[in-house]
């Protein structure tokens, strides 16, 4: 590497020198020789008259200032210099790029046919030299010349406000965007697309414009897309008072796409997989993700676009609001307890994997190399996880209160994390002093709970001690002001009222001391408690709860996600208990009682389906090594393994009747149809491993009229490996291999085979028409899943997953950096392996760090985790 790339940190801001009213934007596009004019109303805000421009991997081809070339200025690989500028002024750059050779598919670059770009976090600098960062607002115009024929549809951001045609076959349109808006917004696309186009009446009674812009042929795929997006649009009203502002919203599917989705102003730009859906192709799964991706870039629009980030470091202000949005959307629409369920999943396993890890940083992160390395499960989902323990704190109305307070305060200008607390107290009158701390501290808090019952005085107690073990970024921790959220039973089912010092006591507790006592009054009985309900807090809980109190808690709870993480309590001691046992020699063994409580969900019908599905889910491989300071891989897998036969086996004429019982004769999409084929899908995940298991699996696939069943199918077949699975696989690439979005749930299962040799196959399987290491989605599939979803293959003695991984990391570092920086991470954990593993993980790791062409994101990520 020529120079090691430098820091940032988030103590240095300083407000920019210059500010750009206006931009004025000319595209001529082709495919390796694209001509982007800029012309910038630039004012000086400093003492200085030096200018310096963020541009990156630009042929510059002309510069002038108010009219006129100017030549005082240098170019360095990252930036542009100029020099003795007047105080206010047009300037006028002209540079030249090349989209065609963009694999790394930020800027402009190409996704089949069709030209788009992606300028989130500092891609915009890809584009043309510009002040890249998020605190320079500008008003947008832009004219894009293409061919006519290959190109018909020209867009970018706001409203079409002229088009033309020009005599060589060509023709341009120019957009306008009234809103002024940070340059990573900045969107363009040119290409050949079906339309869907509906409309949307907003509260003030404007109509807007809705069109959703999708690959040829790809119209009867649109659909949910289109509903989702009116969803949004009437939810973002209704609970939160906020109406779309332009006249039309466009949303174009790419195939081509590092992330999920991006929020452009007015021209949202998505990952094919979160629009594209009919019921042939596609699983109920993908439904719900697309319904929440397109709320989520719809929510932006006021969380993101009218207010934005002053900088980098403050991602989360937008992306924990944003997301906390969107989880509430899906969970007003569909099933708050399983929304929930799986929120609070990614934030037990990943989040918390992610914090104990080399990577470890605060919400808000003090130091960074590569912005994008910090699109991370932190900043979005425990950034979403501390606007609900805020929206916890204040309750619904005062949280309301301060987002309006925000919003109007805030509005057409660039935030703060500060901003946003600030707000949120002065509308709530609620002290965030410790608060804030969530914001700045890194890692998570461990609460250990005592309870002590006294019969005498009818007081009960609970002592709460917390704290946060060091991380790789930060040695000394805190206390947190922490809700708590508790419930106390009495043996016979029914909540006693909390009470203290005589008083009523709400069931939110505020932990803020590193040790505390609650002492609750007029308890007649030994009470159970229901601990950290709805997970009021992203914290791990220590109590030592009996098998009885959590099987208890199981059926009693007044609440869904209480039943749900007794369920899960209970399987973790069993967990726990038997990988103990494995690591001794001894059999693994589960108490009937535990496999009854299992029963009893199972039968109890006035359960929904959907939430029975959560409760019979194990917890996954990732998340059981995440109780562990040293992983046995091996024990953890036959331990998980075993549990499925055991249950299967001994729930099997149960989950049989229900099987059968709820076949449905007709497709439909509604929640409780997905409820249903979820909980029909989960029995015979088990049944797979039963004698009826290959006739099932057989039958369901053949008979299937819809994807999320014959996935089903396909899936029970490769995890109980099944001798029907090889006949299924080819079945299903025959009929789908023209069709990469749908290939890449099969590329997933090769991923994720856990045969012997699933390793040479997936390396057979590379060659595969459909695969290719351009196309971010086939990587995720099929690599991704090996590296993530098949942890015994992948962590073979032998080191030949290690090997593969690094191999194609190398091919990646060069070809796009962003990618490879998010597949490095299982191999980035090494420490938490015995020291055969580690040895040869840190081999792979440190042939990396060796590239002599490095690029930033991996850099960052291998000294981190290198240098610890
Ligand atoms: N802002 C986008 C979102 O929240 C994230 C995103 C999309 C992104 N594409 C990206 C971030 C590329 C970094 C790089 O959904
Ligand atoms: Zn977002």
């Amino acid at each position: 590497m020529a120079t090691s790339p430098q820091a940032k940190y988030r103590k240095d801001y300083q407000a920019p020198t210059h500010t750009i009213s206006e931009i004025e934007l000319f595209f001529e596009l082709h495919d390796d020789q694209t001509l982007v004019t800029a012309i910038s109303q630039v004012q000086q805000q400093s003492t200085s008259s030096t200018l310096i421009l963020d541009g990156e991997g630009l042929i510059l081809q002309s510069i002038q200032v108010n009219g006129v070339d100017w030549t005082s200025y240098t170019q360095s690989e990252l930036s542009l210099e100029l020099y003795h500028l007047p105080e206010t002024f047009t300037l006028t750059i002209m540079t030249q790029i090349d989209p065609q050779a963009n694999t790394a598919l930020e800027g402009l670059y190409k996704s089949g046919g069709a030209f788009c770009t992606q300028c989130e976090a500092e891609g915009f600098r890809r584009i043309t030299y510009y002040l890249d960062r998020p605190d320079v607002l500008a008003k947008y115009t832009t004219t894009i010349t293409a061919d006519k024929t290959l190109y018909p549809f020209l867009l970018s951001n706001g409203n079409k406000v002229a088009e033309g045609e020009l005599e060589n076959g060509k023709h341009w349109v120019k957009w306008q965007d009234p809103h002024p808006k940070p340059a990573y917004l900045f969107a363009l696309v040119a290409g050949d697309f079906d339309v869907l186009r509906d409309h949307f009446v907003t509260n003030s009674g404007r109509k807007v414009d809705l069109e959703i812009f999708v690959d040829k042929g790809n119209l009867d795929r649109a659909n949910h897309a289109m509903v989702s997006l009116k969803h949004s649009m009437q939810w973002d009203e209704q609970r939160f008072g906020l109406e779309y502002d332009l006249d039309i919203y466009m949303i174009v599917a790419v195939d081509f796409f590092n992330m999920g989705a991006m929020e452009n102003k007015g021209l949202n730009i998505f990952n094919s997989k979160f629009v594209l859906a009919n019921e042939k192709t596609a699983t109920d799964t993908d439904y719900l993700g697309i319904e929440s991706v397109i709320g989520h870039e719809y929510f932006h629009n006021w969380t993101g676009n009218r207010v934005t980030c002053r900088d980098w470091f403050q991602l989360s202000l937008k992306e924990g609001l944003t997301v906390f949005r969107d989880q509430e959307f899906s969970s007003d629409l569909g099933s708050r307890a399983v929304n929930r369920i799986h929120n609070v999943r990614i934030i037990r396993g990943p989040q918390f994997a992610e914090d104990a890890g080399p990577m470890s940083h605060p919400i808000r992160p003090d130091k960074v190399i590569e912005m994008n390395n910090f699109y991370t499960l932190t900043v979005y989902e425990k950034g979403s996880e501390v606007i609900r323990m805020l929206h916890t704190l204040l309750g619904e109305e005062d949280f309301q209160k301060g987002i309006k307070l925000y919003i109007t305060r805030h509005d057409g200008t660039a935030a703060t994390c500060e901003d946003f607390v600030l707000a949120m107290e002065e509308a709530s009158g609620i002290d965030l002093q410790q608060f804030r701390l969530w914001y700045s501290q890194s890692g998570t808090p461990l609460l250990k709970v005592s309870s002590d019952y006294q019969a005498t005085s009818a007081t009960y107690s609970l002592t709460i001690e917390q704290t946060t073990e060091p991380t790789a970024d930060q040695p000394n921790k805190q206390p947190l002001h922490i809700p708590f959220d508790i419930e106390l039973y009495q043996p016979d089912g029914t909540a006693i009222p909390l009470q203290c010092n005589g008083m009523p006591l709400h069931h939110v507790l505020n932990v803020t001391q590193q040790k505390q006592t609650f002492v609750f009054e007029n308890v007649p009985a030994r009470p159970i408690p229901s601990l950290l309900r709805e997970f009021s807090a992203p914290v791990k809980l220590e109590y030592n709860y009996t098998d009885q109190e959590l099987g208890f808690l199981m059926v009693h709870s007044k609440n869904e996600f209480a039943r749900w993480d007794a369920g899960q309590m209970l399987l973790a001691k069993y967990i726990r208990n038997n990988v103990d046992s494995v690591q001794q020699g001894k059999t693994i063994v589960l108490p009937d009682s535990v496999i009854d409580a299992f029963r009893g969900i199972l039968l109890n019908d006035a359960l929904d389906p959907a939430f029975i599905t959560e409760m019979l889910t194990l917890p996954n491989h990732n998340e059981v090594s995440g109780w562990y300071k040293q992983v046995d891989v091996d024990a953890i897998a036959q331990v998980l393994h075993q549990f499925k036969v055991m249950l299967a086996t001994e729930l099997e004429d149960e989950l049989s009747t229900i099987y059968h019982l709820l076949k449905q004769e007709e497709y439909s999409i509604s929640h409780e149809a997905i409820g249903q084929r979820a909980l029909r899908n989960i029995c015979l995940s088990y049944l797979a491993y039963t004698e009826q298991g290959e006739r099932l699996v057989n039958r369901q696939y053949h008979q299937s009229n819809n994807m999320t069943d014959t996935m089903s199918a396909m899936s029970a077949a490769n995890s109980a490996q099944l001798s029907c699975r090889e006949a299924l696989m080819e079945d299903f690439s025959a009929k789908w291999q023209h069709d990469g979005l749908v290939m890449d749930k099969w590329f997933a299962l090769q991923g994720s085979n856990p045969a012997e040799d699933a390793l040479l196959v997936i390396k057979n399987t590379m060659k595969h028409p459909t695969f290719s290491l351009k196309n971010p989605n086939r990587i995720r599939s099929l690599i991704g899943s090996f590296l993530t979803m098949n942890p015994v293959r992948f962590h073979a003695q032998s080191g030949e997953g290690y090997q593969f991984a690094g191999e194609i990391l190398r091919e990646l570092n060069t070809s796009n950096p962003q990618v490879a920086s998010r597949l490095i991470d299982p191999l980035l954990k090494f420490r938490l392996y015995d020291q055969h593993r580690q040895a040869l993980m840190k081999k792979e790791l440190d042939a990396l760090k060796n590239l002599d062409n490095l690029a930033r994101d991996l850099f960052e990520k291998l000294t981190k985790a290198l240098d610890q």
